[in-house]
């Protein structure tokens, strides 16, 4: 809904956009979450240095996925590249002034630096380069949540008083959503050498501090929430116009009162009759290629099904479904906000992490992720487009299910907050049964059509 206003009135948006940039650019979710970019200078050149560059990711649920990273920045001199390990800047740049052999990596006065692939050979790499540009969240794997690359700069300074730091950094991925702020000079970071023995230095360090704007990366949400109950045959769909408006001519077919449009898939089209769907280029994060037709237009749902009342545990099952058809979610990650996460027994086929790393909020939030070659991709729309699994909490003292209380009040999927239903659309409890009984045959029912319907809707 937020992103049909907007097209409306593209300047005042714009305006409003940039206005809450500034009130956005922290999650209360992550309130601590940024990618810092490090440079340390660990030898000088007789023109200029050599740095190792190293991209942190702190943020506890937002990864960058495939085709990963790209750091650019401005020299604040005539700085060149001379040569790059684990990394490569995507142009040369101009560098017909250098009648050197071999001529710079890349002379241009803004370069754009990407990662290498993977399987390059060795004496091209540096530890933790070579992913692709790919970077865990910090609570999936700390130890992949970072990327690094060294750099030789030339027509730079030699000494710490005369190397002009760069400026203007950014990070995208490829898509924007990245804003990062000034380089600044920090004390020179310490290398502990493998057996604790010996400590170095570098002879300069410098921090950049990047932070996510969801506004940034994209107007429109990419993700919706739908409900269903054991107690009720109600199920809530996503809100319409989650992520877009359906065109008049998609609400007339999924009405079965038209055609479907070109614009996206009929839901009602059989596995084997999909269209051969080419895979997104990888040059844009905007809008998907081709999803199924829904009255919410969002690439991805999840539905968060109260499954079963024991009488101190109750059960959630939770599905994850991807509509896109030209898009898979590697390394995917749900971020879930509920106030019984405090007593959180078990997921039964993702991993999670709970989330109070600083104390500074309480402990009620979550991260997900799959299963290594089970589940942690989440494929293209279509028969194997959803993961799933079951989520055990022990009830405590605050439970109930009146009020909405054990639905979640905020889901992020891949760190990009979704929009949850309308309140007064949530599922109610019946209203001539003040307890709800821990288990109901003709449920049983309801539960199985639900599987069968809950791919698409
Ligand atoms: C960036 O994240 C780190 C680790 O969470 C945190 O210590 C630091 O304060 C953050 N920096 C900014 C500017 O938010
Ligand atoms: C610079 O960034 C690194 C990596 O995030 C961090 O460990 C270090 O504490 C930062 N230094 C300062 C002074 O913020
Ligand atoms: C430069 O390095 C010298 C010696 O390592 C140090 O004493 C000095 O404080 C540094 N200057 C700056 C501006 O960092
Ligand atoms: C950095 O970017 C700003 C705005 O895009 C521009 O005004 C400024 O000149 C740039 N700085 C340098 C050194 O290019
Ligand atoms: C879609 O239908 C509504 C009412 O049915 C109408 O007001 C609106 O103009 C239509 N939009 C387009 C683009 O046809
Ligand atoms: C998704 O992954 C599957 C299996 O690796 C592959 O066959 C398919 O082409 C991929 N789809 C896209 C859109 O990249
Ligand atoms: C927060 O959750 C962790 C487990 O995720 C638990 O060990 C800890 O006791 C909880 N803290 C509070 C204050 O509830
Ligand atoms: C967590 O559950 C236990 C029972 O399993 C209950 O005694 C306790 O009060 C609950 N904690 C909270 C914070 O509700």
């Amino acid at each position: 809904m937020k992103g049909s206003a907007f097209k409306f009135f593209p300047v005042t948006a714009t305006f409003l956009i940039s206005f809450s940039l500034l009130a956005e650019s922290y999650d209360p979710l992550d309130p601590n979450g940024n990618i810092t970019v490090k440079w340390d200078i660990n030898s000088w050149t007789p023109e200029g240095y050599v740095a190792i560059v190293t991209i942190f990711n702190w943020q506890q649920y937002r990864h960058i996925s495939s085709p990963g990273w790209i750091l650019g920045w401005e020299w604040a001199k005539k700085e060149v590249i001379w040569n790059m390990v684990g990394a490569q800047a995507t142009s040369q740049g101009d560098c017909s002034a250098y009648h050197s052999d071999p001529i710079p990596h890349c002379c241009a006065p803004n370069p754009s630096v990407v990662d290498l692939l993977p399987g390059v050979p060795y004496n091209q790499q540096v530890s933790n380069c070579c992913r692709g540009g790919v970077i865990s969240s910090y609570a999936q794997d700390p130890e992949t949540a970072l990327s690094a690359f060294q750099i030789t700069v030339g027509n730079a300074g030699t000494s710490n008083t005369t190397v002009a730091l760069p400026v203007n950094f950014t990070l995208n991925t490829p898509g924007p959503g990245y804003s990062c702020g000034p380089a600044t000079k920090v004390p020179p970071s310490q290398f502990h050498s493998t057996d604790n023995r010996r400590v170095t230095q570098a002879f300069m360090t410098w921090n950049i501090t990047c932070t996510y704007l969801q506004n940034l990366a994209q107007r429109a949400p990419t993700c919706c929430v739908s409900f269903s109950t054991f107690y009720s045959p109600t199920i809530t769909p996503c809100a319409e116009c989650s992520c877009a408006c359906a065109s008049n001519s998609t609400l007339a077919a999924l009405r079965g009162a038209a055609e479907s449009t070109n614009s996206c898939i009929d839901p009602n089209t059989r596995y084997d009759e999909l269209p051969a769907i080419t895979t997104r280029g990888g040059s844009s994060a905007s809008h998907p290629d081709l999803l199924y037709c829904t009255r919410d237009m969002c690439p991805v749902k999840i539905h968060w099904h109260i499954k079963t009342n024991y009488k101190e545990y109750w059960r959630v099952k939770v599905t994850i479904t991807n509509r896109d058809f030209s898009r898979n979610f590697t390394q995917w990650t749900l971020t879930l906000q509920h106030p019984n996460f405090d007593n959180f027994t078990d997921a039964f086929s993702f991993n999670h992490r709970g989330l109070n790393p600083y104390g500074t909020f309480s402990n009620d939030t979550a991260v997900f992720w799959g299963v290594k070659y089970f589940n942690d991709i989440l494929m293209q729309a279509g028969p194997s487009g959803n993961v799933q699994s079951e989520l055990l909490f022990a009830k405590g003292k605050d439970f109930k299910f009146s009020h909405g209380w054990a639905f979640p009040h905020r889901v992020y999927f891949n760190g990009d907050d979704c929009v949850l239903p309308e309140p007064q659309n949530y599922p109610a409890l019946p209203s001539n049964s003040p307890r709800v009984p821990s288990s109901f045959l003709s449920l049983v029912f309801i539960v199985i059509g639900l599987s069968l319907i809950e791919f698409v809707f």
